[in-house]
């Protein structure tokens, strides 16, 4: 590569301290395809949910009721017996329920460690990648506000933990027929079940959760359960990416099954 002078005043690769290289980069492959399938992907996905969010109909075909609306908190909600509907907000609620419980799981993956670098790369190219620098002149991460405001994360884990316990009930619900009785299950029970499977894998593998159940400790040897727990979180940490994206679909997924049962697309398959 040349070298050339530098320019001056420049900052990040571009400062006093670092080799004046011309060239943006170095990279020879085809480094922004993992960004602009990131993004295409979080766009869509974004499209989606807003959608259905915004809607407010269509989230409930018994026994299955959609994720995005669970549990179901306005007066509005339509009735439901296989699913928690609590009316804690009034009738004065206007806007869809889906809004009220929404902001937990959001919140939970906007802040998370995965999410973060993807619509860094992904949306703002900050950096767009690896060994790739970004096109903004100043760089001060996630030191002043808002984006200090991603420390939150933790507290939104702890609200994803109670978004996942509803859900399994509602998983536990599915495998009932329409007269309420157990032991049954339809094609919609069973992509319930791989959807809580995944929320919880990609939950508890949250940075997060591996720091509470075996941070802070000086010896691992006197906590042999919370040793014994990190593990775990670790070893599903490592996969954080994958749950992350696993999950994401899988949701929407559900949400979408129970969108075509509710406006009569189809009926679901009994499967016992
Ligand atoms: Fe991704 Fe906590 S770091 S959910």
């Amino acid at each position: 590569p040349a070298r050339t002078t530098r320019p001056s005043g420049g900052t990040g690769v571009h400062g006093a301290s670092r080799a004046a290289i011309a060239a943006r980069h170095l990279r020879t492959d085809r480094w922004w395809l993992a960004p602009a399938g990131t993004a295409a992907g979080l766009l869509a996905f974004v499209v989606y949910s807003t959608w259905r969010a915004f809607s407010g109909s269509h989230y409930y075909a018994a026994p299955y009721v959609s994720p995005f609306y669970s549990p179901c908190l306005a007066e509005s909600c339509v009735p439901m017996r296989h699913g928690p509907n609590w009316e804690l907000f009034g009738g004065w609620w206007g806007l869809s329920p889906a809004l009220l419980i929404l902001v937990f799981p959001l919140g939970f993956r906007l802040t998370c460690y995965y999410y973060r670098k993807a619509y860094y790369r992904g949306f703002w190219a900050s950096p767009p990648a690896c060994a790739v620098a970004e096109p903004h002149a100043k760089y001060t991460g996630e030191t002043r506000f808002p984006l200090i405001l991603q420390n939150v994360h933790r507290y939104f884990f702890y609200a994803a933990l109670l978004v996942a316990c509803v859900l399994t009930y509602d998983t536990v619900l599915t495998f009932r027929n329409a007269e309420y009785a157990w032991g049954h299950a339809g094609l919609g029970s069973l992509i319930f079940l791989v959807n809580i499977v995944l929320i919880w894998a990609y939950t508890v593998s949250c940075h997060s959760c591996r720091h509470i159940v075996g941070g802070r400790l000086r010896h691992f040897s006197k906590h042999p359960v919370r040793y014994r727990l990190w593990s775990w979180a670790g070893r599903l940490n490592g996969r954080h990416m994958q749950l992350a994206w696993a999950s994401l679909l899988s949701v929407a997924a559900c949400d979408f099954y129970v969108y075509l049962l509710a406006t009569g697309a189809f009926a679901d398959p009994r499967l016992f």
